[in-house]
C-alpha cells in the first residue's frame, strides 16, 4: 500500500468515519464504520440467484454486484445517518476473489473516492476475515495463530500485527467450506452446502462411518480434503436416506478433527497464546464446540469472529480498512483488483 493525497489528518485517523463495499464472491455488502462502532453494515445475498446451479457463477454474480450496489449504498447511508459527503474514506475488497466481481465494488469506491476527495482504501479479503475476530472491544491485535475456514480459503497464519503475516499451510485442494458444498450438492442438499450439513448431522452419529482425516500426521500445517469428498461419494450408493444424517455427522466430524488438530499444532509450533478462527465455515457449532474444548485443555486462549462477522460481509473489510488507515495509509486509485492477491 502506498501514500496517495488526499490523506486524512494524524488527529482525524482515530475516529475516522469509514465507508468499505465488500464485492468478491456472491454477497453485495456495504458497511459504515466510525472508528470502532459499526453503524450500518448491509448485506444482499444472492444465495437463491445461485442456488439452482448448485454454486456461484461468475455472470450472475457480477450482474447482481452491479444491481445491488446502488440501492445497498442508499440503505447504508441512511441506517447509518450520515451522508456521503461525511465520509472520511472510501474502502474496497480488492482480491482474492472473482475479477468480474471485486471489480464492480472497488469502481464504486474508488469513484466515491475521486468524486467526494477522499483517501482509497484496497484491502485484502483475507486481511478482513483474519482481523475479525478483533472487531469486538476495543483492544490492540494480539500476536496470533489464525484459522481462516471459508469457501474459498483454508489457511492457518501467524499473525504478528497488523500487515505483518506469515503463512504457516494452506489447503493443497478444495477449502473446508468447498468441501461442505461439494458434499451437500451430492446429497442432494440446498447450496451452500455448509449449514445444510450442519442441520443435517444433528441428530446424527458422528461415530458411525469412518471417514478419512487427509494429512492429520504429514507434520505440516496443509490441508487436503478431496480424499474426505471421494470417500463420502463411495459411500453414497450404500446410503440410505435415513442414514444421511449420520454420514453428515461423521463428515463433519471428519473436517472439525483436521482442523482443530491442525490450529493446536501450529499454535504451539509459533509459541502463539491465541488462536482466532474466522470465515464462512466458523460459524459451525461442531467446529466451535471441538476448538473451544481443545484450546482449553491445551492452555490457549480462543477468539472467533462474531458470527455475523463470519460470512462475507464489509465490516470486517471496513474494520481492517480503519486499523490500515490509523497507520497512515492509503491506496493509489491506479492500483488494480486482483484476484489472486496474496496476504503475504
Ligand atoms: O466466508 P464465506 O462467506 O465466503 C468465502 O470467502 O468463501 O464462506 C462461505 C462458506 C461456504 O462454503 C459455506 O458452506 C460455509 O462457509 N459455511 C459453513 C457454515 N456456514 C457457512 N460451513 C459449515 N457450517 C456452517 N454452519
Ligand atoms: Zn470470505
Amino acid at each position: 500500500m502506498v501514500n496517495i493525497t488526499p490523506s486524512l489528518h494524524h488527529s482525524t485517523t482515530s475516529a475516522a468515519l469509514l465507508l468499505a463495499i465488500e464485492t468478491s464472491c456472491d454477497e453485495t455488502a456495504i458497511a459504515v464504520l466510525r472508528g470502532r462502532e459499526l453503524l450500518a453494515s448491509e448485506v444482499a445475498s444472492q444465495v437463491a440467484a445461485h442456488q439452482p446451479y448448485g454454486g456461484v457463477v461468475p455472470e450472475v454474480a457480477s450482474r447482481h454486484h452491479l444491481q445491488h450496489a446502488p440501492r445497498l449504498l442508499e440503505r447504508a447511508v441512511a441506517a447509518a445517518g450520515v451522508s456521503l459527503g461525511e465520509v472520511d474514506a472510501f474502502a474496497a475488497t480488492s482480491g482474492p476473489g472473482l475479477a468480474s466481481s471485486l471489480m464492480i465494488g472497488a469502481s464504486l469506491a474508488k469513484g466515491l473516492a475521486l468524486g467526494y476527495a477522499k483517501p482509497y482504501l484496497a484491502i485484502n479479503h483475507l486481511e478482513g476475515h483474519l482481523l475479525s475476530p478483533f472487531f469486538e472491544g476495543e483492544g490492540e491485535i494480539v500476536p496470533n495463530v489464525s484459522l481462516i475456514v471459508s469457501g474459498g480459503h483454508t489457511l492457518l497464519v501467524e499473525v504478528k500485527g497488523v500487515g505483518d503475516y506469515r503463512i504457516i499451510g494452506r489447503t493443497l485442494d478444495d477449502a473446508a467450506g468447498e468441501a461442505f458444498d461439494k458434499v451437500g450438492k451430492m446429497l442432494g442438499l440446498a447450496y451452500p452446502g455448509g449449514p445444510e450439513i450442519e442441520r443435517c448431522a444433528q441428530d446424527g452419529d458422528p461415530a458411525r462411518f469412518d471417514l478419512p482425516r487427509s494429512m492429520l500426521n504429514s507434520g505440516d500445517a496443509n490441508f487436503s480434503f478431496s480424499g474426505l469428498k471421494t470417500a463420502v461419494r463411495y459411500l453414497l450408493p450404500k446410503v440410505t436416506r435415513e442414514d444421511q444424517r449420520d454420514l453428515c455427522a461423521s463428515f463433519q466430524r471428519a473436517v472439525v478433527d483436521v482442523l482443530v488438530a491442525k490450529t493446536i499444532a501450529a499454535a504451539h509450533a509459533a509459541r502463539r497464546k491465541l488462536v482466532t478462527v474466522s470465515g464462512g465455515v466458523s460459524c459451525n457449532g461442531e467446529l466451535r464446540a471441538q476448538m473451544s474444548l481443545v484450546c482449553e485443555q491445551a492452555g490457549l486462549e480462543l477468539r472467533f469472529a462474531a458470527p455475523q462477522l463470519c460470512t462475507d460481509n464489509a465490516a470486517m473489510i471496513a474494520f481492517a480498512a480503519q486499523l490500515r488507515i490509523g497507520r497512515g495509509e492509503s491506496t493509489a486509485l491506479t492500483t488494480e483488483i486482483d484476484p489472486n492477491l496474496a496476504l503475504a
